[in-house]
């Protein structure tokens, strides 16, 4: 096949009630408009191309770099916005699959199979359409007695006779681009909404006996418009359910799939599991026989295979192999987890490697710092990296062990197998081997508490 895939996204969408432009609403973390863009590339078009108008900037900040874009200044209507198009598109010949930027369920294969049909054909045209218990709102397909499609009528044009048809326009079409270009002069704004209709070109090409064809879906879901908040937690929802549904059949299981969300370019090993309230987002690999959740959020992130990660949060981190997070743990950016690592209860990490084996188990603060392999960090641990003005690194070595409540004052170094004493403020590297210990002696005064407690007693007495 040859197609180009052209997806119509200026409309502002006015139902949304939002300062964001409708295509740059997210489902399941990604925007909306990418969906439609990811099943034009895997239905096998060569080139995809979106019309943008309302928060233009915003949209194209969303496309990925081998989309372009025309900007269609003033809104006047699908066909309008197709004739935007021209320039990039006349002489390209092939089909031209034209796509609505707020129908993110389309399937790769439906649009693949209107193209396939629109090729065997020969149509000018081949048009999606299906048949809805409520059509209202939908522009409606008009058949002759012959069956065939004569016409497509907006709702604000239906004539009484035509009100009871239920077969609707989907918007998804595959053109013949040449032939649309030749005729794409012929639409005029003589309707109820005063707009290029794109959907006039079927009677346009039936006038000059060129061939329309049709094709249905019996997905009802599939061509699911987004226009409001409603319809976009219904999509979400469906695209959730469609993503589980493909995981589980690959071998991971979900103990509530209604409350696992995972984003479309997660992957997911074998025997992974994943708890309720469980949410991958981004590009985010998990590994074989992993266990994330119950309330966990992982984005941008590598979980290797074992790994575990319960009630934490990770940011663009990697978790190594058999690694353990949490519970209630914050890897940030920039954190990486050697091979059964740990980073314990109330532990936050950012821009730091944890080395293999080593353990950051109780409320600690790591930030900017590089630990080896087999040390252990002690509960309350705080590396002092920010001085109010730079960052500073902090390095624990291989073995090392740092006392609880250690405040590891950057930029610092902690030797091979070297102790810090507990409570301890470490300013100045401590040697591989040594001890490096700061605090005051301890006073004790004998019968202090008793005394106190006498007195006490004496004092509630009078
Ligand atoms: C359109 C179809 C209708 C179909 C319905 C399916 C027309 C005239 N009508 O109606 O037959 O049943 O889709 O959902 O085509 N857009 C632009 N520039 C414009 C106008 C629209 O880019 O000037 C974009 C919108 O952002 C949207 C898409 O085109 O992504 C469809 O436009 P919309 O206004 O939603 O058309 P509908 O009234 O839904
Ligand atoms: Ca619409």
């Amino acid at each position: 096949m040859s197609a180009v895939a052209l997806i119509l996204a200026a409309g502002e969408g006015t139902r949304m009630k939002s300062a964001t432009p409708k295509v740059a609403h997210s489902i399941l973390g990604e925007p909306m408009i990418s969906y439609v863009v990811d099943s034009a590339k895997a239905a096998g078009c060569e080139r995809v191309i979106a019309v943008t108008g309302h928060g233009a900037d915003t949209v194209q900040s969303l496309l990925a770099d081998d989309v372009s874009v025309c900007v269609q200044e003033e809104q006047l209507g699908t066909g309008h916005a197709v004739m935007c198009a021209r320039e990039p598109l006349v002489g390209s010949g092939g089909s031209l699959v034209v796509l609505s930027g707020d129908t993110p369920l389309l399937t790769p294969e439906t649009i693949a199979g209107l193209v396939a049909m629109r090729e065997s054909s020969g149509a000018a045209v081949t048009l999606l359409t299906a048949h809805l218990a409520d059509p209202s709102g939908y522009g409606r397909i008009v058949r002759g007695r012959d069956g065939q499609v004569d016409a497509i009528v907006e709702h604000k044009d239906l004539t009484a006779k035509q009100q009871h048809i239920d077969e609707v326009n989907t918007g998804t079409y595959c053109f013949d681009a040449s032939v649309l270009f030749a005729h794409l002069d012929r639409l005029s704004t003589d309707n109820a909404q005063g707009e290029y209709y794109l959907t006039d070109m079927v009677a346009v090409f039936k006038a000059e006996g060129l061939l329309v064809s049709a094709m249905s879906t019996d997905d009802p879901f599939e061509t699911l418009g987004v226009n409001s908040r409603v319809q976009l937690a219904e999509a979400s929802k469906i695209m959730q359910r469609r993503i589980n549904r493909r995981h589980m059949l690959e071998g991971v299981t979900m103990t509530d799939p209604d409350l696992v969300w995972v984003g479309p370019r997660v992957s997911l090993g074998r025997d992974v599991v994943l708890e309720p309230m469980t949410f991958l987002m981004g590009q985010t690999r998990v590994g074989d026989g992993a266990r994330i959740g119950p309330n966990s959020r992982v984005t941008d992130s590598t979980v290797e295979e074992g790994a575990v990660v319960d009630s934490s949060v990770v940011i663009e981190s990697k978790v190594g192999p058999k690694a353990t997070v949490g519970p209630v743990a914050f890897l940030r950016p920039g954190t990486v987890l050697g091979e059964r690592a740990k980073a314990g209860t109330s532990v936050e990490i950012k821009n730091s490697v944890i080395g293999e084996g080593s353990k950051v188990p109780h409320l600690s603060y790591i930030g900017d710092a590089e630990i080896g392999a087999g040390a252990n960090v002690g509960a309350g641990t705080i590396t002092c990296n920010y001085d109010g003005v730079h960052k500073h690194r902090t390095v624990i070595e291989d073995g090392a062990f740092i006392g609880s409540d250690t405040m590891l004052i950057a930029p610092v170094r902690i030797g091979r197998g070297a102790v810090t004493g507990a409570a301890s403020a470490i300013s100045n590297d401590v040697p591989d081997g040594a001890l490096g210990i700061e605090r005051s002696e301890q006073r004790t005064l004998e019968g202090w508490a008793e005394r106190r407690r006498r007195e006490r007693d004496k004092d509630s007495d009078e």
